[in-house]
This record gives C-alpha cells, structure tokens and sequence, in this order.
C-alpha cells in the first residue's frame, strides 16, 4: 500500500493524472451542453458486448422475425445469402428451413427461361425496391440493411470513449438502431415536422421512415415480450449479426492473440535477463 501511494506521487504520475481529470471534467461539462437536441441515446444490454460475448440465439431468431415480417418490406440485405442463416453462431436455421424460406422468394436471373426462377440458399436476399420507378415513386430508396450496423453508432462525447477502449466497446451500431427505433415522437415539442417526414427523437432528426413498430405487431413464439422496445432490441442484434456474422471468432482469436504476446513479452523479459546477467551496469 505505502509503495502504491509513493508511487502516485511520484512526479513523474501525478502531472499525467491530473491532465486525465482535467479532461475528464472538461468532457462532462460539454457533454452536458451538447445534448440540447436529440435525446439521450440508449444502451442495450446485448449478450454480445464485451470481450466473451456471444450472440443470443433466439434473440436472432426472433430478430429475423423482425426483420423478415416488417422491415424487410422496405429494406433489402444483399450482401447476405440466405444460407449465412444456418452458419455455425447465427440464429442456428437448419439447411432444409434455408432451402424452405429460399424457395419462397423470386429471384431474377436472366439465364432461367422466365427470366425468374425460385431462391436457393446460394442467392441473397433481394431488395424490395427493384427498379428505379420503384424507387422515385417511394420518393426515396431505403437503405441497405447488410452492414447498416456497423455503419452507424451514437454519439459519445469525450470521456466516454476513452472508457470504451478499456470495455471493448463495439455496439454504438445496435444502440443507435434501437434508440432510433424508440424514440418516435408524434408532437415533437418546437419543431417542425415536413410533410411526409416523421420525428425521432434521437437522433433528433424527421426521417422518411414511418414509425415500423407497435406493440403487439409481430407474434412471438416463446415468451419473449411484444413490444416495440423488445423488437427494437431483437432486430437491432439481428442487424449486427448480419453485419459482422463472424465477430464472436474474430474475439476468440484476438483474445488468444494477446495471451501469446502476454506470454512471448514474459518469454522475452528471461531471455533478456539471461543474456545481459553477466554484463556490468
Ligand atoms: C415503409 C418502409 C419502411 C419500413 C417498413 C422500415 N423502414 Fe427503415 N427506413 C425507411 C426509409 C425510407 C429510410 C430512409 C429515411 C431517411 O433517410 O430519411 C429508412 C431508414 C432506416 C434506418 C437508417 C436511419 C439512418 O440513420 O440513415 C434504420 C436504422 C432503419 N430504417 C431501420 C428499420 C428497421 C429496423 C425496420 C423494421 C423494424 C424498418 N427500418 C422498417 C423505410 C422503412
């Protein structure tokens, strides 16, 4: 304890300390002032944060639904092949259910003698919005789910995401697609609202998308709640399934990678020792 304490004060800690609450303290009274507009993003309690989080099964499960039932009538994913759904780690869908739910829709293919031909597990999932009539007539072309979670992320002011190197902090794309999808506002309070554009309040913004979910909307088989809060969190996990399928791997493998450098730093740390023991200084 009394080397901990000498050692905070010595000169060379204690300036670095103090520039860290400095900061610190200026970062919270500007974060205070910035949130005038848009409302406080919020935070999932995603099963996938941290350094050994996984992806919840059934969450994507029920976040496809999700997706499939409602979202996917206006947004496309066509980096996604409907057989990543039965990959080790996802929503965990049989080759058979791929192959059923493939089959169901109309994949254009200018070699079929139709010009069209039912989906197999290879094909991706198409866009709602094929043509570009489709597409002025929508008045505007919604964008592309595949990697829209990683695309997007919330807002954290200073300290915040010096904090978030230490927590692996990855999800400011499934929190920002869960805010967004809370925060529908029908009377925003002092601002005004275009005609055919709604109000969320965060990120604080009229967008051309009307308000997609209500309560009770899409049945649940299990007992999950059907809320618009439980779907937006289902659908938001699903989202950065979609975007980043392979992150509980990549995890995995950068975890093993730092236990080497660990071990090879101790490794190198003896061999040091050993090959200078002899040398005077
Ligand atoms: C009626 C069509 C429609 C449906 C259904 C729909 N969206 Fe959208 N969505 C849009 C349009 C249009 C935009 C582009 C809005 C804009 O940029 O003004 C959009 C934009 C978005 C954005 C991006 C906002 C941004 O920052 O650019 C997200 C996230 C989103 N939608 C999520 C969803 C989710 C999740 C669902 C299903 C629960 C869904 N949408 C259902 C039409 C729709």
């Amino acid at each position: 304890m009394k080397n901990m304490k000498s050692f905070i004060k010595s000169a060379v800690i204690k300036p670095v300390l103090g520039a860290i609450l400095v900061a610190a303290g200026l970062g919270l009274a500007m974060s205070a002032n910035a949130s005038e507009t848009a409302a406080e993003p919020k935070q999932g309690n995603w099963t996938f944060a941290g350094l050994f989080g996984t992806y919840d099964e059934n969450q994507l499960q029920r976040g496809f639904q999700v997706f499939k039932e409602v979202c996917a009538g206006c947004h496309g994913a066509k980096l996604i092949a409907f057989r990543t759904l039965a990959e080790e780690g996802g929503p965990g869908y049989s080759e058979d259910q791929v192959k059923a739910l493939a089959a169901t829709f109309t994949i254009a293919d200018p070699e079929a003698p139709d010009g069209e031909r039912p989906g197999v597990p290879a094909d991706r999932w198409p866009s709602p919005f094929t043509t570009q009539e489709a597409i002025d007539s929508f008045g505007i072309e919604p964008p592309d789910f595949s990697v829209l979670a990683k695309a997007r992320s919330i807002h954290q002011p200073f300290p915040y995401w010096v904090f978030n190197y230490f927590t692996a902090y990855q999800e400011g794309g499934p929190d920002f697609i869960y805010s967004l999808l809370t925060s529908y506002e029908e009377n925003p309070h002092g601002v005004e609202v275009p005609e055919g554009k709604y109000y969320y309040g965060y990120p604080g913004s009229a967008l051309s998308m009307p308000p997609p979910l209500s309560d009770g909307l899409v049945d649940y088989e299990g007992d999950a709640p059907e809320t618009v809060d439980q779907y937006a969190q289902d659908v938001a996990a699903f989202m950065m399934w979609m975007a980043d399928p392979h992150m509980v791997e990549r995890k995995a493998t950068g975890f093993r990678v730092l236990i080497f450098l660990f071990l090879f730093a101790g490794f190198m740390y003896l061999v040091k020792r050993k090959l200078f023991s002899n040398v005077a200084h």
